[in-house]
């Protein structure tokens, strides 16, 4: 057996969504995201990986249960990562023929929209990658288990660019800047529910793309400007310009939920007495001071400067005073850090 690799990797939270693929299979996306990666002490998957000319087949154990190893998404970045080795000739031929066991898992809930996907397929990648001694960028591979997990192979703020090409070659992560550019950045998670989305993403946006008008506004319209200004607001460390983009988007997308037919729906009361309270916080302080960001789920991730820390937990505790620091706010104040 070859020794055991593990490999811990983060999560990342869009600030502009991905939602829509332009290549099913591939997964490939209909539009440019930004995302910012957060540090693994907070939210994060763990992956070890070992072969063997002993195994018989690939098998896969995903927090503690067996899976079928058969999926076409794990398939396909195992795939890819064979075929990324046999032409950099890392391995012998051999060593590429033995199976492969998988054991992973996250400490946090699994399908709840907390980016679950993201951090256990970059973790996978990464860790057949230094398996495999791939030393290539491997983002491209994460993609093909799930498109927002090619974010969360590269630290501080990331881009990952939709590309035009049919192949996807070009569809990829780059960083914006690594997790020292911007050290006063937070991110708080507020756990509004850990139950499974009814919705999975994927299925969400494939009804989006089927049905919605707005999302065809959204990624002609909307998202290009949206994403050279918040890089340039990332770039310039200006928060009010990141919060203002960050928040529309976030609520453009959820608007595209409903504008879906049939309809559906992430958030719930309780997500947008989170919005409320923003938006009312931010009326106060005269200027953006908080922003608010949700992905497929009621989960709500609040970026924000470390000075404001400490009055926003204030004010959450007051306003939600049967949770608790541990139960309601999973993550506490978390750097953006790399890999
Ligand atoms: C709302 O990457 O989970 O979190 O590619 O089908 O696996 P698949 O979808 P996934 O979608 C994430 C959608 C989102 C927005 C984002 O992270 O950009």
């Amino acid at each position: 057996m070859s020794g055991v690799i593990t490999v811990v990797a983060p999560v990342n939270i869009a600030v502009i969504k991905y939602w829509g693929k332009r290549d099913e299979e591939l997964i490939i996306p209909l539009n440019d995201s930004v995302s910012a990666t957060l540090d693994t002490n907070v939210m994060c998957a763990k992956t070890s990986v070992c072969v063997s000319p002993d195994f018989v087949k690939d098998e896969i154990w995903l927090n503690g249960r067996k899976e079928s190893f058969t999926s076409p998404r794990l398939q396909n970045c195992l795939r890819g990562i064979k075929s990324r080795a046999a032409a950099e000739r890392s391995v012998d031929d051999a060593f590429l023929s033995w199976k492969i066991h998988v054991c992973s898992e996250n400490n946090f809930p699994t399908a709840a929209g907390l980016a679950s996907s993201a951090a256990g397929y970059a973790c996978l990648v990464s860790a057949l990658a230094k398996l495999y001694k791939v030393k290539s960028d491997v983002s491209s591979i994460a993609r093909l288990g799930s498109g927002s997990a090619c974010r969360s192979v590269y630290g501080g703020f990331v881009h990952w660019h939709a590309g035009v090409k049919p192949d996807g070659t070009d569809s990829i992560a780059t960083q914006i800047v690594d997790s020292s550019h911007w050290p006063q950045m937070r991110a708080l998670i507020l756990v509004v529910g850990d139950h499974r989305k009814k919705v999975s993403s994927t299925k969400g946006m494939k009804i989006s793309k089927e049905t919605s008008e707005l999302l065809q506004y959204r990624i002609t319209k909307c998202v290009p400007f949206r994403t050279e200004a918040i890089c340039q607001a990332i770039r310039d460390k200006d928060f009010a310009k990141f919060a203002e983009i960050t928040m529309k988007d976030s609520n453009q997308f959820h608007a595209i939920c409903l504008d879906s037919y049939p309809p559906f729906a992430y958030l719930t009361a309780t997500s947008m007495k989170i919005i409320d309270f923003v938006h009312k916080y931010n009326d106060i302080c005269g200027e953006p001071r908080v922003a608010y960001t949700f992905d497929a789920g009621s989960n709500a991730c609040l970026y924000l400067l470390e000075d404001e820390v400490p009055k926003v937990l204030g004010v959450i505790q007051s306003l939600f005073p049967s949770s608790t620091p541990d139960s309601f706010i999973k993550g506490l104040p978390a750097r953006v850090e790399p890999v």
